[in-house]
């Protein structure tokens, strides 16, 4: 679907690894350089013809995220420079001011770092308590043990609308409903569900939600916290600087924007917001629906295939999104990765940064094959060819 309009592809490659990053169509690339070539000003600072187109073209993109993710107002969306950044934005910059020490943080083994190691801060220096919703047997999170996880103490729930490991999609709506009715704040890391599935924050209802551009076709280094403005108006600036305050005098006189620029000090990265922008219009163009559909049937096509391997354990058989995660048994899994890479096949292989899921999974290093809609049956039997000759494996790995 679409390849014509990636670069990338017109190279001898197979790529799986669009969880890590995905890539990026002719469009996105073209819109980031025309700024570099035919607009490259600062944003917000200029009083000439390209500093206003700058600005019109950076608001845009705010704009489009806006609607996009159905955000209130564009007061609610704030750029970044990515979902880690923005995560750490939440939890420093909002939840240190408001939590308590015996407060209850409540999150699941298979978050990754960016979900886990700002609320580990917290908890070290607040001392809060990070507790883990069990998980079942499919190492999916249920409402059941979401309501047993839940006490008195707990002020938030930080959670992936889709893991990067395991690939389970959350019921993110019905959770959100459950914390609320407690009084809980919920947290969603949404990197890798944005470019893949349809995501409302107002009929989630969530807190707060934070992704990456790089993994939804746009730019590396750019991506947005979203949070409902009244929680917003409570995040204390981590950075301080231009752009974002109106005036200063002296340590007791600082006075600040209003929403969203005073979230953004310094220079933003122009050209990755820019970018983004070209890479929401660009899925709108296709229907998140459509790419749900093919990620879907993809992925069907894959597990269909691999169930068939008797060397093959596939770690995440009930996921419903384009994650499939596996191991070649008895080998490596970065050494598998390695003997695909002869034959231009690129996979993720290692622990994926979320080093707590080998606590339920009891395997500490897998294979992830991640899919984006323009993946084809044929790339998918290229590779299940060469997985299902272990001696070929073997022989070859190193
Ligand atoms: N978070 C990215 C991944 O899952 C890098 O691969």
């Amino acid at each position: 679907m679409n390849r014509d309009d990636f670069p990338m592809l017109k190279q001898d490659i197979i790529y799986l690894d669009n969880g890590a990053t995905s890539l990026k169509p002719q469009v996105v690339i073209d819109k980031m350089q025309e700024y570099y070539e035919k607009y490259s000003a600062n944003a917000h600072r200029g009083d000439y013809d390209i500093s206003y187109k700058v600005d019109m073209e950076y608001e845009n993109a705010r704009d489009l995220v806006t609607e996009f993710i159905n955000a209130k107002s564009k007061e609610e969306v704030v750029f970044t420079s990515g979902a880690t950044d923005s995560l750490n934005m939440i939890a420093t910059g909002f939840f240190a001011g408001l939590v308590e020490a015996g407060d209850e943080i409540l999150i699941t083994a298979t978050e990754h770092a960016s979900n886990v190691l700002p609320w580990f801060r917290l908890a070290n220096t607040h001392g809060c308590l990070v507790n883990f919703i069990p998980l079942d047997d499919n190492l999916h999170l249920t409402i059941d043990n979401l309501k047993k996880s839940i006490s008195p103490r707990t002020k938030i729930i930080a959670l992936a609308q889709i893991t990067n490991v395991v690939g389970d999609v959350r019921p993110i709506k019905e959770i959100v409903r459950i914390a609320h009715e407690n009084n809980i704040f919920v947290v969603v890391d949404a990197a890798q569900s944005i470019g893949h599935m349809k995501v409302d924050v107002q009929d989630l209802d969530v807190d707060f939600l934070a992704f990456s551009a790089h993994k939804m076709l746009g730019p590396t280094g750019t991506g947005v916290l979203y949070g409902k403005k009244e929680l917003l108006e409570n995040l204390d600036p981590i950075n301080l600087g231009g752009g974002m305050n109106d005036s200063f005098d002296s340590p007791s006189e600082i006075y600040l924007k209003e929403l969203p620029t005073r979230l953004e000090a310094g220079t933003p990265n122009i050209a990755g917001v820019i970018g983004l922008g070209a890479a929401i219009e660009y899925i709108n163009k296709i229907g998140r629906d459509k790419i749900r559909e093919r990620e879907i049937q993809l992925r069907e096509y894959l597990i269909d295939k691999l169930i068939k391997i008797p060397h093959i354990d596939i770690i995440n058989l009930e996921a419903d999104s384009g994650i499939v995660t596996f191991n070649v048994e008895g080998v490596f899994s970065q050494d598998v990765a390695y003997y695909l890479n002869k034959y231009n096949i690129c996979v993720r292989a290692g622990n994926h940064c979320a080093k707590l899921t080998k606590n339920v999974t009891g395997v500490t290093n897998t294979l992830r094959i991640s899919l984006y809609f323009y993946n084809t049956e044929t790339e998918i039997d290229e590779l299940v060819e060469l997985l299902s000759d272990k001696e070929k494996i073997v022989s070859e790995m190193i």
